[in-house]
C-alpha cells in the first residue's frame, strides 16, 4: 500500500448520511485502484450529536478528528434544533470543530462546469468560464470576536453585541494563503474588505498590501464588500482568487456558489497549520429533502477529491474522482437540483452507482 490513511467521517444531519454513504463507496473504489488504504472512523456532530449526548460537538468527536489524517464532514443542522440556546446549536458544533482544529483557511472554489451552464440563473455569456476560488478566513473576525452576547442595559432594552476583530498575525497568515493560492492559479488576487467604514478592515487592507510585496508575481486588487457582491453577479469572470474575512467570505461564497447553478456541486477545504483538514460541501443539510434519496452527492464526492489533493497529497486519485464526476454529467445524469431538459433525473443512490461505473471504466 502506498498510502494508509485514517479518515474521520462526520455524516451529521439531514442529507448528510446519504451523501456520505455514496462518497465512502467512491473512496473505497478509488482506494483499490490507487493502492490507498483508508481506515474510516465515524463520529457525531451537529443535531445527531445533540440528541445522543446533549452537545453538538462531543469531546470524543473532536479527539477522533485530531487523531486522523483528514476529516470528511457532510452537513449539520435541521428544524428540530433551530430553537435551542446557541451553545447547543448544531452550528456551534461546526464552529467548535473549526476553532478546535485551528482551521483558519477555508478554500471554496466556484467553478462553472460546461455541462451545467444552463442550470445557472445567470445568462450563459456571464457565467461561461467562471472559475473563482474564495479564500475565507475561518477562525477569527466577527464569528469569534469578544465581547459577544446579549446583555441587559439600564434602560431595560437589551443590547446584542458581536465584535469584528483581527490581529495582524491573523490577517498575515490568511493573506499568505490567498497569495499562494493565486500564484497556483492565474496570479490575480482580490482582497475584499469594508475599509471605507471599518477600522478592522483598514488594518486588513494595510496588512494585505504590505504582504503583497513578498509576492511580486501576484496582481493584487482591493474591493469593498458591497461592490464585490455586485461585481460577482455583474461580471464574475473578472475574479480569480478572492481573499476575505470570515463573515464577508460566508456571504460571498454563497453568492459565488450560485453562479455555478447549484450550491449542490461545490466542495470546500478548511486547512490549518498543523491539524488535519476538514473537507465538506458548501451546501447545508437540506432537511426538506432528507431521507428521500433526492440529494445531490456530488459536492460531497468533490470534497473527498479536495481531501485527497490538499489533505493527503494524492492528486492522481483526486483527479480520477473529478473525472468521474465529469463523466456522469456528460452521460446526462442529474439530481433534481441540477436537472434540465433532456437529462436523466436520478436519485442520490443512482448517482453514486453511476460514479462507481465511471470509475470502473
Ligand atoms: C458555512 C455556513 C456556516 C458559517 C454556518 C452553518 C455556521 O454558513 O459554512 O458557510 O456561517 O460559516
Ligand atoms: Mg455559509
Amino acid at each position: 500500500m502506498s498510502g494508509n490513511y485514517r479518515i474521520t467521517l462526520l455524516p451529521g444531519d439531514g442529507i448528510g448520511p446519504e451523501i456520505m454513504a455514496v462518497t465512502v463507496e467512491v473512496l473505497k473504489t478509488i482506494g483499490k485502484q490507487h493502492q490507498l488504504e483508508f481506515q474510516f472512523q465515524e463520529a457525531l456532530i451537529g443535531g445527531v450529536a445533540i440528541d445522543a449526548t446533549g452537545k453538538p460537538l462531543p469531546e470524543d468527536s473532536l479527539a477522533m478528528c485530531r487523531d486522523s489524517d483528514a476529516v470528511l464532514l457532510a452537513a449539520i443542522g435541521g428544524y428540530k434544533w433551530d430553537n435551542l440556546p446557541r451553545e447547543q446549536r448544531p452550528e456551534t458544533g461546526l464552529l467548535g470543530l473549526r476553532a478546535g482544529l485551528s482551521l483558519f483557511a477555508n478554500l471554496r472554489p466556484a467553478t462553472i462546469l460546461p455541462q451545467l451552464i444552463d442550470a445557472s440563473t445567470l445568462k450563459r455569456e456571464i457565467v461561461e468560464g467562471v472559475d473563482i476560488m474564495v479564500v475565507r478566513e475561518l477562525t477569527g473576525g466577527i464569528y469569534f470576536g469578544q465581547p459577544k452576547g446579549i446583555f441587559a442595559t439600564e434602560t431595560g432594552s437589551k443590547r446584542g453585541v458581536n465584535t469584528m476583530a483581527y490581529t495582524e498575525a491573523e490577517i498575515d497568515r490568511i493573506a499568505k494563503v490567498g497569495f499562494e493560492t493565486a500564484q497556483k492559479r492565474s496570479g490575480k488576487l482580490c482582497s475584499v474588505d469594508k475599509a471605507n467604514v471599518l477600522d478592522v478592515s483598514q488594518l486588513w487592507r494595510d496588512r494585505v498590501t504590505d504582504i503583497s510585496t513578498q509576492y511580486p508575481d501576484v496582481e493584487l486588487s482591493h474591493l469593498y464588500v458591497d461592490n464585490a457582491a455586485m461585481q460577482l453577479v455583474r461580471a464574475p469572470k473578472q475574479f480569480d482568487t478572492i481573499v476575505t474575512g470570515n463573515m464577508f467570505g460566508d456571504i460571498l461564497s454563497d453568492a459565488a456558489a450560485m453562479l455555478t447553478g447549484s450550491i449542490g456541486m461545490l466542495p470546500s477545504a478548511s486547512l490549518g497549520a498543523e491539524n488535519p483538514g476538514v473537507f465538506e460541501p458548501v451546501h447545508g443539510s437540506a432537511p426538506d429533502i432528507a431521507n428521500q434519496d433526492k440529494a445531490n452527492p456530488l459536492a460531497q464526492v468533490l470534497s473527498a477529491a479536495m481531501m485527497l489533493r490538499y489533505g493527503l497529497n494524492e492528486p492522481q486519485a483526486a483527479a480520477k474522482i473529478e473525472a468521474a464526476v465529469m463523466q456522469v454529467l456528460d452521460r446526462g445524469y442529474r439530481t433534481g437540483d441540477i436537472m434540465s431538459e433532456g437529462m436523466q433525473l436520478v436519485g442520490c443512490k443512482e448517482m453514486g452507482e453511476a460514479l462507481l461505473k465511471a470509475l470502473a471504466a
